[in-house]
């Protein structure tokens, strides 16, 4: 009896519903016992004095003088009780059925749907009806079954994309080494040259990939704190000299001397701001410009990074963040071997600290434009 009220709602709803049943009627016969006879004793002698009452005898203290009347009046009383309580009870079952019925049946859907999702489902759903708990309950479950499902193709996308990334360089090498061991392919420095290379590949991506994976699981500190955008710029520029100076591109910047300091972390800032520009340096040819500005808006400062480089047409400017990305994947191999994960990694960067990034090119040889905020510190 205990196991089966723990386990069934509809059970200690009828229970509840009984235990106020049974409370009232204790109330009433309480109150028939010892309320009435004085209520009634004092009706009746303000109807009629000669009613038996108003003789000093009080009612319910002693029944055998109690008058005739009284005595109907309370049996008839107590009839009536009883079929009130009988009433009640039935409307306590029905109550409870229907209730139970209203409550449990949205319950064990989703219970149901979760055993489903549990089994790998995840496109189960539940119906939502009406705007009470139960239906926000279940809007909120079907939201979490959503998130789950993105989570799940996303994480079979990422299985399949670094695989495939992963058996371009494999392949070389394998490549390479069945050459030399036929030998087809002459052991010269060069050979081995483009296997070490392709090693290299190897181990860019896999450092790439530990970054992204630590940055998107937000599994890093950051350290906010007030930084100056003029220093940090700086900072980056003076870092990447040399490369532009090999790649003979100008590095101008415009920065506005009185900007004032944004909340941000550093060192992360200066990975984005790095990855930008180290963006601007292998995809704009020899003779080109990066220029970098910041300027405040509203309450944030917006800094841009402009090249004139190879730019990007209009149909892959929406995918540019996205992982793995690359606008023209045998052209990135050429000029250095990008991976696609560099504007991802900067992106979850910018928004872990409340900013925006986004991209704007006119088109290809038009030169592109990436630009990023970060919020100003609030005086
Ligand atoms: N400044 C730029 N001009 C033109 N195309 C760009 C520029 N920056 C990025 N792209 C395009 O966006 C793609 C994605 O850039 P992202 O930095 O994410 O990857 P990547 O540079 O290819 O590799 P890595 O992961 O090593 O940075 C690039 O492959 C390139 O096609
Ligand atoms: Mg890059």
């Amino acid at each position: 009896m205990n196991d089966y009220l723990r386990s069934h709602f509809g059970a200690k709803l009828l229970l509840s519903y009984l235990v106020i049943v049974v409370v009232g009627v204790i109330v009433l016969i309480l109150a028939s016992q010892f309320a009435l006879p004085a209520s009634f004793n004092r009706h009746m002698g303000m109807m009629d004095g000669g009613m038996g009452m108003g003789n000093g005898m009080m009612m319910g203290q002693n029944d055998n003088s109690m008058p005739q009347l009284y005595i109907d009046f309370r049996a008839s009383f107590n009839e009536a009780l009883l079929y009130a309580a009988f009433a009640a009870t039935v409307a306590a079952m029905l109550l409870s059925f229907f209730f139970t019925r209203r409550v449990i049946a949205p319950v064990q859907a989703m219970s149901q749907a979760a055993q489903r999702i549990a089994d790998g489902r995840y496109d189960e759903r539940v119906q939502v009806s009406g705007k009470d708990e139960l239906a926000q309950l279940a809007i909120r479950f079907n939201q979490m079954a959503e998130k789950l499902n993105q989570i799940e193709s996303m994480r079979r996308r990422l299985i399949g994309d670094v695989s495939h990334e992963l058996r371009t360089p494999l392949t070389a090498i394998k490549g390479s080494m069945e050459g030399l061991m036929d030998g087809i392919l002459p052991a010269t420095d060069e050979t081995f040259q483009q296997v070490h290379t392709e090693a290299d590949r190897l181990n860019r991506l896999v450092d790439d990939l530990q970054e992204l994976s630590r940055v998107e699981a937000r599994a890093y500190q950051l350290d906010i704190r007030s930084v100056n955008i003029s220093s940090l710029v700086h900072t980056v520029t003076k870092r990447l000299a040399a490369k532009a100076q090999a790649k003979r591109i100008t590095l101008d910047f415009d920065l506005n001397p009185n900007l004032p300091p944004v909340l941000a972390d550093e060192d992360r800032a200066i990975q984005i701001l790095t990855n930008l520009i180290g963006n601007g340096l292998q995809y704009t040819p020899e003779g080109g410009r990066i220029t970098i500005t910041a300027k405040q808006v509203k309450d944030e400062i917006q800094i841009t990074v402009h090249d004139t480089g190879v730019g990007i047409p209009s149909e892959h400017l929406s995918h540019i963040f996205d992982r793995f990305y690359r606008v023209d994947k045998s052209r990135s191999r050429q000029a250095g071997g990008g991976s696609g994960i560099g504007l991802t990694i900067a992106r979850a960067l910018v928004e872990a600290q409340h900013g925006r990034i986004w991209v704007e090119s006119a088109g290809d040889g038009q030169g592109s434009t990436f630009a990023f905020t970060l919020p100003v510190v609030n005086r």
